[in-house]
């Protein structure tokens, strides 16, 4: 583990990192929603065209794979990232069941508590791992239906093109249901947007006391 000097909540890199991922994203999920409307896979379900990037088909797969590049090496940096400098096991483990039952029954009650802006609660906790698996899984999914003839073992492992499909399909929803609730927390609690924006309150060492 590197050991580093004073730093911020969301070190420079990360905050770069964040954003670039949330424009990735989106520019992935307007796209795919663009490439979906060619050959639906939920019959009656059509994405308006003002939802879409992409006039048709082959305009919206050209954004797809432009903003492939970005949302796969920014993510495989992010992680690598995380992992080299430990950041992700401090920030985003352990979750503890008592802590995440917890933490929605407040919720459901309205009561969100985030006067610590140092520590995700273990709902966040499991919204961020889950995200993150999940944005893997996209551009694992996306990889095998892009190239279905070089990874046609892989594909068949998966249950065949379709089946791939759809699971890159319901990945796309799992990230659309984080988006909406995370955009809106972070809405609800501003401090935690200007924080991801300006870097957030100073940190103690890695290593150092707590
Ligand atoms: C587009 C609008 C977005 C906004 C306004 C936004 C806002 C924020 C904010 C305010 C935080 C800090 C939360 C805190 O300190 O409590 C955060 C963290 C995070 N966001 Fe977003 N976000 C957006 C998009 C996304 C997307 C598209 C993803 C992934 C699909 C994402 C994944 C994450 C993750 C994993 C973290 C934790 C980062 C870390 O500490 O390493 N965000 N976001």
């Amino acid at each position: 583990m590197i050991k580093s000097k004073p730093r911020r909540l969301h070190p420079l890199a990360i905050r770069i990192m964040h954003w670039i991922n949330a424009v990735a994203m989106i520019v992935m999920i307007m796209s795919g929603w663009g490439i979906y409307d060619d050959y639906v896979i939920i019959h009656g379900l059509h994405f308006s065209s003002s939802l879409r990037l992409g006039s048709w088909a082959a305009p919206s797969l050209l954004w797809h794979f432009a903003g492939m590049w970005l949302l796969a090496c920014n993510g495989l940096a992010y992680l690598v990232y995380g992992l080299v400098t430990g950041r992700l096991r401090e920030r985003m483990l352990p979750i503890q069941g008592r802590a995440l039952v917890q933490t929605v029954r407040e919720t459901l009650h309205f009561k969100i508590q985030h006067d610590d802006l140092t520590v995700y609660n273990a709902v966040q906790k499991l919204l961020y791992i889950v995200v993150i698996l999940a944005g893997i899984s996209q551009v694992v999914t996306g990889l095998l239906i892009w190239k279905p003839i070089q990874f046609s073992s892989a594909l068949a492992l998966l249950g065949g093109f379709q089946a791939v499909r759809i699971e890159h399909f319901i990945g796309m929803c799992v990230i659309v249901g984080f988006l909406i609730v995370h955009v809106a927390l972070s809405l609800l609690v501003p401090q935690t947007l200007w924080a991801m924006l300006s870097g957030g309150p100073r940190l103690q060492p890695r290593g150092g006391s707590p």
